[in-house]
């Protein structure tokens, strides 16, 4: 029987096709075509503007950078994720403070936050776990709930009055909340096109934006500055300077580099036409997985209740006295040629923020979920049979501990 992949790439002969078109244009780098994967971005959210960069750190990084918030500030950030979240405030020279999950949630919730906010924060970045989007609303109502005692730093954070709400999509391209489409609810929204993402474009990533005007800037003028900032401060890209006389350019700060390039958004193009059945796909497979551990005792994370989840990781729930034996699981999974994973090793549990002062003890809800955690494989090269494989091992490997 053959191994079961945890997340391999979804790459069809259309995908090869359009990057083999652009290696053929003459133009590779940042052009045509990422204009084209932004505006496309744009159509499927209803985001007032998009900006594609290479990764979603790089995304997150553009945000903060551009609200102003560095040295002094504090930005939360729930344990419950991946590094890139709370990294990025470090990056700009901020603290990143994590809070533990509430009990009966694994997102961020506007209960944890409002314990968290000190006269020091300026932003709160949230986490659509697995696709599922995170309560951003009720996270919106909070910052302008405690506008009050916001005292801003920059001119950004003057205009929006406000903590800004940056939301961490990197998992939730095309997922929507009751409240609308993920990308038209939070200040900005970050996505992720890493390879092993539901809409992969090796490396890569996007912000939109609901409200330019709230920085009180217009959509262009935002596109432009946060195009800046990942193009070494510069006032033109290369395809601008490349036409006839156009040379002259200023630097006019010193941005980072971080622009995506027209191969990569040949493949976002290409994917993205194919979104709704990869998605939809997704969420069946899900059903499978649902109806197969029904009584197993184990508890599949709620892909069901929002309006549409992104379905993009299979975190699953062991019952909390079997959390001892979780590694076990794995790996007669493993043994069985089945590619499981564990999202996440709560920030506190990792060696940089144990640096920084964290501990494990400070997030203990975070520590009881990872404990009992396994994320099953879940992506669009599966089929029924395999999905089926999966239920059944891992349902043997829980009845065997
Ligand atoms: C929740 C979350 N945020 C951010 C990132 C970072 O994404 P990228 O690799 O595109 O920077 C990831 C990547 O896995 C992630 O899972």
């Amino acid at each position: 029987m053959d191994d079961i992949p945890f997340s391999p790439p979804d790459i069809r002969q259309e995908d090869i096709d359009a990057v083999i078109e652009v290696l053929n244009s003459g133009w590779i780098t940042t052009g045509p075509r990422t204009r084209e994967f932004e505006d496309r971005l744009v159509a499927l959210s209803g985001a007032q503007g998009c900006l594609t960069v290479n990764s979603a750190t790089a995304a997150m990084t553009a945000c903060l950078r551009f609200l102003g918030i560095g040295e002094g500030d504090e930005v939360i950030v729930p344990a419950y994720t991946y590094t890139a979240t709370a990294s990025v405030v470090h990056h700009v020279g901020a603290r990143a403070v994590i809070v533990d999950s509430d009990r009966d949630s694994i997102h961020l919730t506007a209960a944890a936050v409002d314990r968290a906010i000190t006269d020091r924060t300026k932003a709160v970045i949230a986490v659509d776990l697995a696709g599922v989007p995170a309560p951003v609303t009720e996270l919106l109502a909070l910052c302008r709930s405690r506008r009050a005692t916001f005292s801003p730093s920059s001119p950004a954070q003057e205009a929006l009055g406000r903590i800004a709400l940056v939301s961490d999509a990197a998992h939730s391209v095309g997922a929507a909340a009751a409240e609308g489409r993920v990308g038209t609810l939070a200040d900005f929204t970050c996505y992720s096109f890493h390879a092993v993402k539901n809409l992969a474009t090796a490396e890569g990533g996007a912000i939109e934006w609901r409200s330019a005007e709230a920085f009180g800037i217009t959509g262009p003028e935002l596109y432009q500055t946060l195009r800046r900032g990942v193009l070494h401060g510069q006032t033109k890209d290369a395809l601008e300077k490349s036409r006839g006389g156009a040379w002259e350019y200023d630097i006019v700060e010193l941005g980072h580099k971080a622009n995506m390039t027209d191969i990569q958004a040949a493949l976002g193009v290409s994917q993205l036409s194919r979104l709704p059945q990869m998605l939809a796909r997704r969420r069946d497979i899900l059903r499978r997985y649902q109806a197969e551990l029904e009584g197993s005792g184990v508890e599949l994370i709620d892909h069901f209740s929002c309006r549409e989840s992104a379905a993009h990781l299979a975190l699953t729930f062991l019952p909390a006295q079997m959390a001892p034996r979780r590694d076990g699981i794995i790996e007669q999974l493993a043994a069985a040629g089945i590619s499981t994973n564990v999202h996440y090793k709560p920030l506190p549990l990792l060696t940089a923020y144990q640096k920084l002062g964290w501990q494990p003890a400070d997030v203990p809800n975070a520590r009881r979920t990872f404990e009992r955690e396994v994320t099953l494989p879940l992506h669009t090269l599966l089929t029924d049979e395999q999905v089926s494989r999966v239920a059944q091992a891992y349902r043997r490997a829980v009845d065997a501990q």
